[in-house]
């Protein structure tokens, strides 16, 4: 029976009660299928740096390495300097174990959580790849003369040819995996999403891409301005398969992307270097103001954890947690995906649970 040893960081706000239901997920799943795991719990959330002034070590990250996965709640907290815990523990994760993928699929489960009018789940089924690296997180820059009125700020987008090819040729892996899974009459199809004609260095993405789609002539390509890409996803969301994008602009369209299937509590994201110690989250943040209140909805968790187990290889797991969920949503128990669902965090998890398991 494969055994899998899995980092684990509730980290802040709303973060421990959402995971608390993943873990619930995982073990009901783990008790069905043929698999283990152990958990090896890390203490470095916004609270523990408010007492310890302790970021996570870099030793801490070569444990990391060693790990199979990673499963990560949320950081951000109102008392401490914006960005710094995240930098320590989501980048420190992203760029110190070389997670060059951040994948994002949308993908609608049920009509009524679509915010679009005559659109649903047939309409909104397409991946994100979001290269997780480089661009505008690659934080090199800096202040001159801070504080003063002629400061000045500059920060450098950083796009390498080895991190435009790696991203692309994940998207186009994908689309031929989609494609196999999908069968009859999906047609598989990568957009390249940027801005390169504005920032005209972008045009490595251009390039890059190009010379990615000749080993993949049975999959059509296309190309949209991020602008236009945030237009399009709105009108004619149908229109899109895989996306591949930057950095920062992945960022953006997947908060965008993740209203089409029911909003922030629900969209899920795996961190991945192929082959490597991956880490999986939701995309949603803290939410203090929903913390410690059972009103968090944990789908955004259960989804990464469904994420988690297809990367390790058990996809049996994986599609147990997926038809359980697509059940559940299907069910319209689920009025919302929200923190005004009605349905508490705990109840959430113990109806995937119960869906989970043979009847
Ligand atoms: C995300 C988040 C992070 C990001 C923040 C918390 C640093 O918004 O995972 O989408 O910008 O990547
Ligand atoms: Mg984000």
């Amino acid at each position: 029976m494969a055994s899998y040893n899995i980092g684990i960081l509730g980290g802040d706000g709303i973060g421990p009660e959402v995971m608390r239901e993943g873990l619930k997920v995982l073990k009901a799943v783990a008790d069905v299928e043929d698999f283990s795991y152990d958990l090896i719990e890390y203490p470095y959330d916004s609270e523990h740096y408010i007492k310890t002034k302790e970021l996570v070590p870099d030793s801490v990250i070569d444990e990391w390495r060693t790990l199979d996965a990673f499963l990560l709640g949320a950081i951000g907290h109102p008392d401490v300097e914006p960005g710094l815990v995240e930098r320590s523990v989501i980048l420190g994760l992203r760029f110190g174990l070389d997670l060059y993928i951040n994948l994002r699929p949308i993908k609608l489960y049920a009509e009524h959580l679509c915010p679009l009018k005559g659109k649903g789940p047939a309409d909104v089924d397409f991946t994100v790849v979001r290269e997780n690296t480089e661009g505008m997180y690659s934080q090199i820059g800096g202040h001159l003369k801070k504080g003063t009125p002629d400061e000045v700020a500059i920060v450098n987008g950083v796009y390498t040819w080895k991190g435009c090819e790696r991203a692309s040729r994940y998207a186009f892996e994908l689309a031929q995996k989609r494609a196999a899974d999908r069968g009859g009459d999906h047609k598989p199809q990568v957009t390249l999403v940027d801005k390169a004609n504005a920032v005209r260095p972008q045009d490595i993405w251009t390039r890059a891409f190009a010379s990615v789609a000749k080993d993949f002539p049975d999959i059509a390509t296309d190309h949209a301005y991020v602008d236009a890409a945030c237009m399009w996803m709105i009108k004619n969301p149908e229109w899109f398969d895989v996306i591949v994008t930057t950095n920062l602009f992945g960022d953006i369209v997947t908060d965008l992307a993740a209203m089409l299937q029911g909003g922030m509590g629900i969209a899920a994201s795996g961190n991945i270097h192929p082959g490597r110690t991956s880490m999986f989250e939701p995309i949603h943040g803290s939410a203090p103001k929903h913390a410690g209140k059972n009103v968090a909805c944990p789908l955004g968790m259960v989804s990464s954890v469904q994420m988690m187990l297809d990367f390790l290889g058990e996809t049996s797991a994986a599609a147990r947690v997926e038809t359980a969920m697509a059940d559940l949503l299907g069910s319209g128990d689920i009025p919302s995906a929200d923190a005004r669902s009605g349905i508490g965090t705990s109840e959430m998890g113990d109806m995937v649970v119960e869906r989970l398991r043979p009847d």
